[in-house]
């Protein structure tokens, strides 16, 4: 069988947590293929809130396996944290849970070099999710990490020292923060032992295993296709690669094992952090989708920065992943205006207008020609099916089906799993 994939076509938060358990139920595993805990997805089941940090949005179906993929990178306190949370609730994940053993290791000075950078790069500062992400992604390339299979290794202890100790000589070129490591080691080696105890898997046999088995696979995207490490808003930006591209190296599998790409958008768009926003609000309505939205990191509590739904920026990451349906979430929060926009064109500073995302976004881009669209203003949070919408919501709906040229196949109405429409 084949490994479809599901990912955010914006900046992230598109609210791929709530799609990817809607979906999970068709799928004998979900697999996550990069990111870590900076990621935080959002599932709503009834009056339980639960925000998933590395582990697969799959785990609340009972028959779905969870597999932490190869390119993940995993901090096991969090991981820990996490695990622990869903068994408060009464969820006990591990059954289902699989981790490759190729998955990098955070170590707690990774999550000390990630803020110390931050705080020297002042004002121009990335926004980082202090989750360590950047410095171990580092480590990886520069090939020097820790990955999770070498926990069982004789020598782990001292690689993990060596390594620490040239962190901390890192260190000493940046400004220097508070952060109680030896607090942060002694939770970090209780978490590796609880670890260790999991279902370590050789990822790339364990998936491929299960398409020749007929089984199909899900890979759930962190992240959003504008914060890729290549493709995204550089520097502003995550290092892992969060595209479709990002699954193959991920995962383990060839791209030729790939079938559907869901990519997921907001009906309109939010950043959290700095950097290029084209369709930024800095008005009362960007206030109001904020409100209405609840936009507020799932992972950091921060305000989200919220603007228009951005045409030349989804059509650049359709090309770029290969979109082949359309999901389109927090339409409802829309319905609190009385008309709204989406960007249509970039008018560049050497006066030409363009569809294409410029290289320097920031500095290159001087305006943007909008489409408005009037709003419906009814709370459409329980209609059932796309012909009960308001005829302002579908027309919405089919431009962007065919300004982007890619079938919209699903319709977010609200957190909940049951507000959502099936085009089909
Ligand atoms: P993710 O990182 O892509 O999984 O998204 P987050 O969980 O960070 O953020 C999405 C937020 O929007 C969460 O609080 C979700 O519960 C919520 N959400 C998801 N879909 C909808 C929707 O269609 N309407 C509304 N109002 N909220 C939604
Ligand atoms: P989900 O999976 C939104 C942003 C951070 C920062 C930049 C780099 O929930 O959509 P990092 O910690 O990766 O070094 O931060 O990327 N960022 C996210 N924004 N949603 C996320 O994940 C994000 N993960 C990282 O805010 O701007
Ligand atoms: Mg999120």
């Amino acid at each position: 069988m084949a490994v479809d994939v599901l990912l955010g076509l914006q900046w992230g938060d598109e609210g791929k947590g709530k799609i990817v358990d809607h979906l999970s139920d068709r799928y004998h595993a979900i697999c996550r293929f990069q990111g870590g805990p900076n990621a935080g997805h959002t599932i709503k089941i009834g009056k339980d809130k639960h925000v998933l940090h590395t582990i697969p949005s799959g785990v609340f179906r009972p028959d779905t396996m969870n597999v932490v993929g190869s390119g993940v990178v995993i901090d096991p306190i969090t991981f820990q944290g996490e695990i622990e949370g869903l068994q408060r609730s009464g969820l006990d994940c591990t059954p289902n849970l699989y981790i490759s053993r190729k998955a990098h290791l955070i170590l707690p000075t990774h999550r000390y070099l990630d803020a110390a950078s931050e705080a020297q790069k002042g004002a121009k500062k990335i926004g980082s999710t202090l989750r360590g992400i950047g410095p171990t992604y580092m480590d990886k390339t520069g090939r020097n990490g820790l990955r999770v299979g070498d926990i069982t290794q004789s020598d782990f202890k001292k690689r993990y020292q060596s390594l620490k100790n040239k962190h901390l000589k890192l260190a000493s070129i940046y400004p220097e923060i508070e952060f109680n490591l030896q607090e942060e080691e002694a939770k970090w080696f209780t978490a590796i032992d609880r670890l260790m105890k999991l279902q370590l898997i050789d990822c790339e046999y364990f998936i491929n295993d299960l398409l020749k088995n007929g089984k199909n696979i899900l890979a759930e995207g962190a992240q959003g296709s504008m914060l890729d490490i290549t493709y995204g808003t550089y520097p502003y930006v995550t290092s892992s690669n969060t595209t479709t591209a990002g699954v193959c190296t991920g995962l383990g599998v060839p791209p030729s094992s790939i079938n559907k790409v869901i990519g997921i958008t907001k009906a309109y768009c939010t950043r959290v952090g700095s950097g290029p926003f084209p369709t930024e609000l800095f008005d009362e309505i960007g206030e109001k989708l904020m409100e209405e939205g609840k936009e507020y990191g799932a992972t950091t509590g921060r305000a989200r920065r919220c603007g228009w739904i951005d045409i030349p920026q989804l059509k650049y990451v359709v090309m770029l992943n290969g979109v082949t349906e359309l999901v389109i979430t927090k339409l409802d929060v829309l319905s609190v205006l009385d008309s709204f926009n989406a960007g249509m064109f970039y008018s560049l500073n050497n006066g030409e207008k363009s569809e294409q995302l410029p290289f320097d976004p920031e500095n290159q881009i001087r305006d943007i020609d909008y489409r408005t669209f009037q709003g419906w203003k009814n709370d459409i949070s329980q209609v059932k099916s796309f012909s009960d919408l308001p005829e302002q919501a579908t027309s919405f709906v089919q431009f962007l089906e065919k300004e982007l040229n890619v079938p919209v196949k699903m319709i977010s109405i609200g957190p909940e799993r049951t507000q959502t429409i099936l085009m089909d």
